[in-house]
C-alpha cells in the first residue's frame, strides 16, 4: 500500500462555497456593462483565475475593453466579493470537511491548498481554518492557471512530496485536468458527471468512512507511476 503524504485541498467549492458571491459579484459588474450571463455559464468560472474569468465574461457580452480597464473591472468585481465575504465564519465550511481535515493531523498527513484564488488566505482566516493547513499555495504564488499543475506540484513540492503521494481534492472540471496532467490521484468532489475523468468523484465529505477512503486511496495512489 502506498503511503499517503499529503492531502490538496481546492479553496472554492471544496472546503466553502464561495461560486454564489463570485457569481453575484461577476453578475452585478456585467449587468453595469449593459448585459447578463446565467448560473449555468457561470459553471464555466469555476477554477478559472479572476482576469481569465473576466475575458470569459467579457466575451460573452460581447464587450471588448482597453487593457487598463481589465484591472479595474476586476478590481471592482473583487471589491464587491470581498463585501460578500467579510461576515463569514465557519458556519460555511462544507459538510464534513472540518472533521475530514482533524483526521488527517491526526494521521500526520499534510494538509495543503491548491487554489486558484488570491483571497484563500483571508476565507480561510474567516472560517477558522488556516491553522491546521501546512501550505498555502494560492493565486498569489502561481502563474499559470488550471488546467495547468502548477499549482498542485508546487504544493507537493513545499512539503517535499512527490505527486503520487499526494490526493488532490477538485470541484472544477479545469481543477481535475490539472490534477490529472500533475501525476496526482484525484478526488472529484461533486457530480459525477462533471467530474468523470477523477479517479474517484464524492458528492461531498460529509458521510464518508474516512480510514476505509484513505485505504483506498492510499492502495489506488500506490498504482500510479
Ligand atoms: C477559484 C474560483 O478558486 O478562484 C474562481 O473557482 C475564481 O471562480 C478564482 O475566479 C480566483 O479567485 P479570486 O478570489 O482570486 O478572485
Ligand atoms: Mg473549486
Amino acid at each position: 500500500m502506498n503511503k499517503i503524504k499529503a492531502c490538496i485541498f481546492d479553496l472554492d467549492g471544496v472546503i466553502v462555497d464561495t461560486a454564489k458571491y463570485h457569481f453575484k459579484a461577476w453578475r452585478r459588474l456585467a449587468n453595469e456593462l449593459g448585459f447578463d450571463f446565467s448560473e449555468e455559464d457561470n459553471e464555466k468560472l469555476k477554477g478559472v483565475s479572476r482576469i481569465e474569468s473576466l475575458q470569459l465574461i467579457l466575451e460573452w457580452g460581447g464587450k471588448t475593453v482597453e487593457e487598463e480597464q481589465i484591472m479595474v473591472l476586476a478590481q471592482q468585481k473583487n471589491d464587491w466579493y470581498l463585501e460578500s465575504i467579510q461576515q463569514m465564519n465557519s458556519d460555511e465550511i462544507l459538510p464534513g470537511v472540518h472533521r475530514f481535515i482533524k483526521h488527517l493531523k491526526k494521521k500526520q498527513i499534510k494538509v495543503v491548498l491548491g487554489s486558484a484564488s488570491k483571497n484563500a488566505e483571508f476565507i480561510l482566516g474567516r472560517i477558522g481554518l488556516l491553522p491546521l493547513f501546512d501550505v498555502l499555495i494560492d493565486g498569489n504564488k502561481t502563474t499559470k492557471s488550471k488546467p495547468d499543475p502548477e499549482v498542485f506540484l508546487k504544493g507537493a513540492e513545499a512539503i517535499g512530496a512527490l505527486p503520487k503521494h499526494c490526493i488532490v481534492f477538485e470541484d472544477a472540471e479545469k481543477g481535475v485536468e490539472a490534477a490529472l496532467k500533475g501525476g496526482f490521484y484525484t478526488v472529484g468532489v461533486g457530480h459525477h458527471d462533471v467530474l468523470e475523468e477523477a479517479h474517484i468523484v464524492i458528492p461531498s465529505f460529509e458521510y464518508i468512512d474516512y480510514e476505509e477512503v484513505l485505504d483506498a486511496l492510499g492502495s489506488a495512489a500506490g498504482s500510479l507511476k
